[in-house]
């Protein structure tokens, strides 16, 4: 039996990475889940991000899942050894394959990186850049207000072009030639954020370094049939399909609402 892909973030913003899995594995089955009830992940504490991770990867691993993507950036910051803890299935979060990238393209050994705050907070991506090359320098910094502009659709609005110059000018002056995009929603400002950068800078888009990752435990595509796509969310489903036609271009048609059980808060 043809076992999905198991892929979960905190709302809607996750897609960005469904969107370039679906791309990259057309025959592969994914189940994608947004927790829109308890978004946003990124000013809460690391154990809220960790208890509403396990959660969350406990809906997925009962829908016989045969690896796990976690697509929130948060939440792979904090909860990857937590989550660890719970299966023996692959288990792949944003901040590794999004470390390699930028280590990969940095000329001058200089790399700034964008998140929420407690994808900042963490330290996850400096601390990845850094062992894999310890002469790397690393500027974070967190940018909060991009996810609500994001969501309401103003990407490419002027407002968010000065604030996008705001966050990432004292950035600039650090000479950095990598940014990495360090969460799920900052692959829709890209147009906004690489005109601030300018073109010498490379833009590290998390959500196209997983894909590059997950190559290494998916086997090519066979001749099987195209893969089927199913979405589950924590709340509303009107104001998730509406983003999700924004993000992907297209009507999602398998949408349900799942109710997670309060006991599952317990680290079992
Ligand atoms: N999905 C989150 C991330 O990638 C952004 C939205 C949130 O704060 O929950 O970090």
């Amino acid at each position: 039996m043809k076992r999905p892909i198991g892929v979960f973030d905190s709302g809607v913003g996750g897609l960005t990475v469904f969107k370039a899995i679906r791309e990259r594995f057309p025959k592969e089955d994914i189940i994608y889940f947004g927790d829109t009830a308890r978004v946003p992940y990124g000013p809460k504490s690391p154990q809220t991000i960790i208890n509403y991770s396990l959660q969350n990867a406990r809906f997925l691993l009962q829908q016989n899942i045969k690896i796990l993507v976690v697509a929130c950036n948060t939440s792979s910051a904090v909860a990857i050894p937590a989550l660890q803890k719970l299966t023996e299935i692959p288990l792949i979060g944003v901040i590794h394959p999004g470390a390699e990238q930028a280590v990969l393209n940095t000329k001058k050994k200089r790399v700034g990186v964008i998140g929420t705050e407690g994808t900042i907070r963490s330290g996850a991506y400096s601390d990845a850049i850094c062992a894999l090359d310890p002469a790397i320098e690393v500027v974070s910094v967190a940018c909060p207000l991009f996810v609500p502009l994001a969501e309401e659709g103003w990407q490419d609005h002027s407002s968010a072009h000065n604030i996008a110059k705001e966050y990432l000018g004292p950035m600039l002056q650090m000479d950095i030639d990598v940014l990495v995009l360090g969460c799920t929603h900052y692959p829709l400002l890209k147009d906004t954020i690489q005109s601030v950068v300018g073109e010498s800078v490379k833009l590290v888009d998390s959500a196209e370094a997983i894909t590059v990752y997950l190559e290494r435990y998916l086997p090519p595509d066979g001749n099987e049939t195209p893969g089927q796509s199913s979405f589950f969310v924590s709340d509303s489903e009107e104001k998730f399909g509406k983003l999700a036609h924004r993000i992907l271009g297209q009507e999602i048609r398998s949408l349900k609402t799942v109710r997670l059980y309060e006991s599952w808060f317990v680290d079992r």
